[in-house]
């Protein structure tokens, strides 16, 4: 992600209207269900915590909750994402956390991939993770477009194989770090019959790309090699794993899995003018990096990769301009809770 997303992530933090009551029912759930001991201590990982902005409230109503309004909890806060992670930022919400708790909460920083063991073996109690797991641990072989659901059928296939075992790697070791009765909440957007949230921009994009392109702005290897590793997932593919007599499906129990449709309000009647910089600010957040980062693996200098990319990024808001309803403007998610076995 770029330094920017905390400044341009209010349509994440909408996953939250629904999420966050998940985490603290589950939360409740968790406490009604544990020895009075084993709530003294209780630790609780955030996968894919970006700037942190949005993790503070997921995180202070799950310990509100265990603490039922008593005093006496001590929680052990896990806030991962990747090494390259903006960790001055989450530096705030750490010592937020801990004053909101008398200094009973601590907090601690994994530059980890989630698709790599992150905390040991059965020492959390709760986890969760919102709009972070349809990243995928690499970029899958797309040439035709930058999202996988829209390559070629031989893409597709390809980059579907790759995000089922991405998806299973990813629950087998969440499953190995919490303890049995623990409980995650995973939540993400997804993709059904009528699209994904992704869908409508992720042609203006491309399209930008390929005219950059067209001025050599771009050269043919970067533009085939310019994709997001992502990808949004079907509740068939969400369910696969847990089928009966697999693995995780003995390791986990699915209490539930739901689907929303989430958005900022009053911005969908936002001028044009003003909402179409604001998408732009938005897509740029969550996808500039991972295009940048992709360029500069091909050979060109930060300076340079930033010059094409902000050329593609100013084609984008033009397109854009005409018909906003085209950007990305809502959060289509899936809210799977699990329980450990
Ligand atoms: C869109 S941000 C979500 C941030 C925050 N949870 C929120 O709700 O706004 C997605 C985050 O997932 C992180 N991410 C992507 N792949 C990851 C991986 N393999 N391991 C850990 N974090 C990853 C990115 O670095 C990014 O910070």
């Amino acid at each position: 992600m770029l330094e920017t997303y905390n400044d341009n992530s209010a349509l994440q933090e909408t996953c939250q209207t629904v999420g966050n009551a998940k985490l603290e029912r589950m939360a409740i759930a968790y406490r009604n269900g544990a020895a009075s001991d084993e709530l003294k201590g209780v630790r609780i990982a955030d996968y894919g915590c970006s700037g942190g902005r949005n993790s503070y409230e997921p995180m202070r109503t799950m310990i509100s909750a265990l603490a039922n309004g008593g005093p006496g909890i001590s929680a052990e806060c896990i806030l991962e994402d990747l090494p390259s992670n903006a960790w001055d930022q989450v530096m705030g919400v750490t010592q937020r956390l801990n004053r909101a708790f008398d200094g009973n909460v601590q907090i601690l920083c994994a530059g980890t991939s989630f698709y790599d063991p992150v905390c040991g073996a059965g020492t959390l109690d709760l986890a969760y993770s919102f709009v972070s797991v349809h990243f995928l641990s690499a970029s899958p072989p797309v040439g035709s477009h930058v999202m996988l659901h829209e390559g070629t059928p031989e893409e597709r296939a390809a980059g579907e194989a790759q995000a089922a075992r991405d998806w299973e790697r990813l629950l087998l070791l969440r499953a190995r770090e919490l303890k049995k009765g623990g409980k995650m909440m995973l939540t993400t957007m997804s993709r059904d019959d009528a699209g994904y949230s992704w869908q409508q921009f992720s042609h203006l994009v491309w399209d930008s790309m390929r005219e950059a392109r067209a001025r050599s702005t771009l050269t043919g290897q970067e533009l085939e090699v310019l994709c997001i590793p992502a990808c949004l997932r079907s509740e068939p593919e969400l369910m696969a794993p847990f089928c009966p007599g697999s693995e995780l499906g003995s390791l986990f129990a699915v209490d539930s899995l739901e689907f929303a449709r989430t958005e900022v309000p009053g911005e969908r009647e936002m001028p044009a003018d003003t909402l179409a910089p604001h998408i732009r600010r938005r897509v740029e957040a969550v996808w500039g990096g991972m295009f940048l980062t992709q360029l500069r693996r091909l050979g060109r200098s930060p300076e340079s990769a930033s010059n094409a990319m902000r050329e593609v990024w100013d084609a984008f808001e033009e397109k854009l301009l005409p018909d906003t309803s085209r950007g990305w403007l809502d959060m289509r998610c899936f809210y799977l809770q699990v329980t450990r076995r």
